[in-house]
């Protein structure tokens, strides 16, 4: 994720709303539709965010 995204605000970006960048996903909004809640999501985030492949 980290060599795909530059920042951590675009991961959450596709999280939040994958609609945005595909709007064929099957994959759910889960930030624009209150899945997770604000805290919930930012958690995830943190935590893909973490994985690092040197
Ligand atoms: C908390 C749960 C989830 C997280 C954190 C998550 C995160 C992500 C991320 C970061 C990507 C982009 C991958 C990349 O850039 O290569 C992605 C893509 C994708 N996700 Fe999820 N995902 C979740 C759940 C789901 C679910 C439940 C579905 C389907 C039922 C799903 C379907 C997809 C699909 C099909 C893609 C490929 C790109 C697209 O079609 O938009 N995801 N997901």
């Amino acid at each position: 994720m980290r060599a795909k995204y530059q920042t951590k605000a675009q991961l959450k970006a596709i999280i939040w709303d994958a609609t945005e960048f595909n709007p064929q996903t099957s994959m759910p909004p889960f930030g624009k539709n209150n899945i997770l809640s604000p805290e919930e999501l930012d958690l995830v985030v943190d935590y893909i965010w973490s994985i690092n492949t040197p």
